[in-house]
């Protein structure tokens, strides 16, 4: 077998037709709506207690935390109203090793960055002010009874910390905050997605759903309380009555680990089986951030064990897992294949061909593209099931900021299942831009909660303590 033969066939197991799309919508749709059942599924379909839409007219002074895949971001947001907030916001990297260390390393560095950000941001008014409302964004699938807390079900996007599975994480996280006398208060937990999806109705009506295409991938969007099954008698009555939205977190990423319809290749089933949690998160990892370059990797690994590419070198380099993050793939795409010879040489210390070059491209146009593809049946099952005909797709993330092409090629398959078959800048659902969910999200989220408890409403299940 030559090496372009070799492409073909990856070719072949990368592509995803507008069939198998369908196939996938159709099943994500049924597994949307197993995971509302009281008997549960794979999908885990988080309640994440935001009952309210924001009108836009919120206003406000928070505080907010985003403890995502890569950084930590803290964020002074002040909503203004008609649509509009100011906030200056501050990242702090996570250490590496901390991804996998010990529990108490992650909240003291989260407690050390959050009293740095208030003593910078505050001053020396810090410690004599009264406390100020923080909003979590935790984005990991945490199950939540009320706004102010979350169960870590399980850690994703190759975190794991012991101790933490289980656990509600606010008293983790306040714990920290109050050993360094740092005056604030966690009031709300949410998800990234969720976060996403409120900032971007803040500002847009249309929005219909949240999305994060980043180093995970995750949807949210609102149901109504009393289509959720595994919440019945167990809403308290205003919710009832009221008829009351319910934002979900679908964590999504989980969809299909039984393995019934997703088109997973050798690679797909390796990186998976190498990882810190085989068997979960199926759809994440073929198409989220944290995996692109991984897939990379092992096709250029597999063909090198075929000696049809990079033939006699030693490339030791490229065989570190994880050797090549999300930026390979992308930034390859985006400069065209010349590009490849100066990167590997740098990174890998590993001579291309011009054929290698070549191919190498074009298979992260295949990554990107099965990528975008897939990406959409969670978008596509969420308007099938809901019934929404038009909307827009509220997107956030790595993959949808920097992947090139990640738009368009989720809109071809969106129209791929839909069939709408009209000029694209006239299609009836889109992806657009988010707003900062992590940040002005979490404020909304923040105003939304205290409001309704000043007017003595539910925030919470009949069990939880608010
Ligand atoms: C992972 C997390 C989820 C998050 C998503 C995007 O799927 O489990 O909570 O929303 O990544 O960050």
């Amino acid at each position: 077998m030559s090496l372009l033969d070799a492409y073909e066939k990856t070719k072949q197991e990368l592509n995803v037709t507008p069939e198998k799309l369908t196939e996938i919508t159709d099943h994500f749709v049924s597994e949307l709506n197993k995971g509302l059942s009281k008997t549960g599924g794979n999908i885990p379909m988080i309640p994440g207690w935001v009952m309210d839409y924001p009108t836009g007219q919120e206003t406000g002074d928070y505080l907010a935390i985003d403890l995502g895949g890569t950084n930590l971001r803290v964020v002074k947001v002040s909503l203004l109203g008609d649509s509009k907030f100011t906030y200056e916001a501050e990242k702090y990297p996570i250490p590496v090793p901390m991804r996998t260390g010990k529990s108490e390393d992650l909240w003291n560095f989260i407690a050390d960055s959050l009293d740095t950000f208030v003593k910078k941001h505050y001053g020396s008014r810090g410690s004599s002010m009264a406390k100020l409302p923080l909003g979590f964004t935790f984005s990991y699938p945490a199950s939540q009874d009320a706004i102010n807390e979350g169960v870590l079900q399980r850690w994703t996007k190759g975190f794991d910390i012991d101790g933490v599975e289980g656990e509600n994480v606010v008293p983790l996280l306040q714990d920290a905050i109050n050993v360094r006398n740092t005056p604030v208060e966690v009031v709300s937990l949410i998800n990234d997605t969720t976060g996403t999806l409120v900032a971007s109705k803040y500002c847009d009506p249309e929005t219909i759903m949240g999305l994060i295409f980043g180093t995970g991938c995750n949807g949210a969007y609102y149901d109504v309380c009393k289509d959720i099954p595994k919440l019945e008698g167990r809403l308290p009555d205003d919710l009832l009555k009221e008829n009351s939205p319910m934002a979900i977190n679908c964590e999504y990423g989980a969809f299909d680990n039984e393995w019934a319809v997703l088109p997973r290749t050798k690679y797909d089933i390796q990186i998976d089986q190498e990882s810190p949690r085989p068997g979960q998160q199926y759809y994440e990892k073929m198409i989220a951030g944290y995996y692109l370059g991984e897939v990379l990797r092992l096709i250029l690994l597999d063909y090198y064990s075929q000696d049809l590419i990079f033939k006699d070198q030693n490339i030791k380099p490229l065989q570190v897992p994880f050797a090549m993050d999300t930026s390979f793939p992308s930034r390859i795409e985006q400069h065209s294949a010349p590009f490849v010879e100066g990167l590997f040489l740098d990174s890998f210390n590993i001579k291309t061909t011009e054929e290698e070059r070549n191919i190498i491209h074009d298979l992260c146009l295949l990554i990107g593209t099965r990528s975008a593809r897939l990406s959409v049946c969670g978008i596509a099952a969420i308007c099938k099931k809901r019934n929404y005909k038009a909307g827009h797709c509220a997107s956030d993330g790595s993959v949808f900021n920097k992947y090139p092409h990640f738009k368009e090629r989720a809109h071809e398959a969106l129209n791929d299942i839909f069939q709408w078959n009209c000029d694209p800048k006239d299609y009836p659902i889109t992806l657009i831009h988010a707003e900062d969910g992590s940040g002005v999200g979490a404020a909304v989220i923040a105003c939304l909660t205290e409001k309704r408890l000043l007017a003595n409403k539910s925030v919470g299940t009949i069990e939880s303590k608010l």
